[in-house]
């Protein structure tokens, strides 16, 4: 296990990804963990992830300075590269040039962690500080046009840095750095596969837990099975999968899933609370008040249900690696990397939670929960199953909503994902959905002028949901899905694509 030093960049996660990627363990720790946590931890490697600040700033995240006597390899990347320096004896100043973007390197001298690199590599950059001068003992091994220090090391120490990002798909030979570092300079086996995963995680949770019960919220999508899945084996009947229906499901959804838990012998206990969520919901248009007034809901029905069983003390989350950071500020003292959405099953829960959390999976990619889904004998038809976040139509229908606008956006869901199915374009697609509008516009049809709603329909491809680009559907089917949309659905004359990737735009539009 390697942990990831994260001073708040925004390619925090890339560098999980590339770790993982070399089926490597790690785990993501805020910058200022105390020494003697990392010292419990006991990680093969350290790596310090770059950062929005300047090291110079005053309020500039450091990591305790002790950390460089730990014997533990460091691998610093941008800021992290900076921060060594400037914690070590080195020097650095602001710098009137800022280099961003490719930049050609210049491979001075050949060192074990460029193995596979050569001068005219493009790499990545993002630094307007510059490297004066690196510590005493350290050697420096590469350089570009503008940046003199861009790679450095001191052997005996273990401590390696980089000026450029080799985590960002822009370095060509990124992965390479990360191989370099972690197989030859660290020793480290690529030994994480799903069974690895699942017999670390299964020991995990049977200390964490004990003999106590566990409640887990379902909501159809593949997280929360394949949690679901993993405690099951784990602690049998001691779980209880909770389904909530908020009425704010899909069309059918909850007969669906609970026959699909049937099906892998699970039983779910299934909470009517339709009337609930409506009324707190009525007249709420903010979207990250919807947000928080559904985390509540959901937090006050589990604990209540917990009270009905034994011992019950856990509350399980299917909670991915992307669920977050998307919600934290991270942990840099004013929160460099701001929150974007406080995904219920993180940011939205009470100050004061009754059940201690559990979140089996929250180091994972969704690419990797389906292959673990997978070893745990889940189906296809789950594992394959679209994202569907936790606040579900609520995050759909923009501004208030009512019974009546929940029934028509399932109307206008339905017909959408039924022509993916009937077109096999469904396993295509990482996530595909309609989105209700809250403007009318004139429509004809018939010899009648109307004036009705407006619904977008939405589909992108993504690997982890971190970014995504707007899928490029036929036309054909495009036309069949607007036709039918309006043919059936009363109260819909119009209907829209929506061709915006994430970044800028999100997926779900709120
Ligand atoms: P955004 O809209 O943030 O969505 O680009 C990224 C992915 O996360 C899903 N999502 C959620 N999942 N609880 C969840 O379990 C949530 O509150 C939530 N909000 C968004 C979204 O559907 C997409 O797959």
């Amino acid at each position: 296990m390697i942990i990831i030093l994260d001073f708040g960049s925004q390619y925090t996660y890339l560098i999980v990804k590339s770790v993982q990627q070399l089926n490597v363990s790690c785990k993501v720790m805020p910058y200022d963990i105390p020494i003697s946590e990392i010292l419990e931890i006991k990680p093969e490697a350290i790596i310090f992830s770059g950062s929005p600040y300047s090291v110079l700033d005053d309020k500039a995240p450091l990591c305790d300075e002790r950390i460089f006597e730990l014997g533990i390899p460091i691998l610093g990347i941008c800021y992290g590269m900076q921060l060594i320096c400037h914690l070590l004896d080195g020097r650095v100043v602001h710098s009137l040039k800022k280099e961003f973007g490719y930049v050609e390197l210049i491979v001075d001298e050949q060192h074990e962690l460029f193995e596979g690199l050569k001068t005219g590599d493009i790499v990545w950059m993002s630094h307007s500080d510059k490297i004066e001068k690196v510590p005493i003992d350290f050697e420096t091994f590469s350089s570009t046009v503008n940046t003199p220090f861009v790679a450095m090391q001191n052997k005996a120490k273990k401590i390696y840095a980089v000026q450029f990002h080799p985590e960002v798909s822009h370095t060509e030979k990124g992965l390479f750095i990360f191989k370099n570092f972690l197989y030859s300079i660290c020793g480290l086996k690529p030994n994480w596969t799903p069974i690895s995963f699942i017999e670390k995680a299964s020991k995990e949770i049977k200390e964490k837990v004990g003999d106590a019960g566990v409640v887990l919220g379902l909501s159809g999508g593949v997280d929360s099975s394949v949690t679901a899945a993993l405690l099951d084996k784990v602690i049998g009947d001691k779980l209880i999968p909770i389904l909530v229906d908020t009425g704010l499901m899909r069309k059918n959804e909850i007969a669906e899933i609970q026959q699909i838990f049937e099906n892998m012998g699970i039983h779910i206990n299934v909470i009517y609370a339709k009337d609930v969520f409506l009324k707190q919901l009525k007249g709420v248009t903010d979207p990250e008040e919807k947000r928080k007034i559904i985390g509540r809901l959901f937090i006050e029905i589990f604990e209540k249900e917990a009270l009905k069983f034994d011992n019950v003390q856990f509350l399980a989350q299917g909670t991915l690696y992307p669920d977050v950071i998307e919600s934290s500020s991270s942990k840099t003292k004013d929160g460099p990397s701001v929150t974007i959405k406080s995904h219920h099953n993180v940011g939205g829960l009470p100050e004061k939670l009754n059940l201690k959390l559990i979140e089996p999976l929250r180091e994972l990619f969704k690419y990797e929960v389906r292959v673990i889904g997978k070893e745990l004998g889940l189906s296809d038809e789950i594992l394959f199953r679209h994202p569907f976040p936790g606040p579900g139509l609520a995050v759909r229908i923009i501004g208030d909503i009512t019974e009546e606008k929940v029934a028509l956006l399932q109307e206008i869901d339905f017909i959408f994902i039924d022509e993916l199915r009937k077109n096999y374009y469904y396993d295509r697609i990482w996530q595909a959905f309609a989105v209700l509008l809250p403007v009318q516009t004139v429509g004809v049809m018939g010899d009648d002028r109307t004036y009705e709603n407006v619904c977008a329909l939405r589909a992108v491809n993504s690997l982890d949901g971190m970014t995504a680009d707007w899928t490029k559907i036929p036309y054909k089917i495009l036309r069949r899905v607007s036709n039918r949309i309006i043919n059936e659905v009363n109260g819909v004359n119009r209907v829209v694509y929506d061709i915006s990737s994430k970044p800028p735009s999100t997926i779900e539009w709120e």
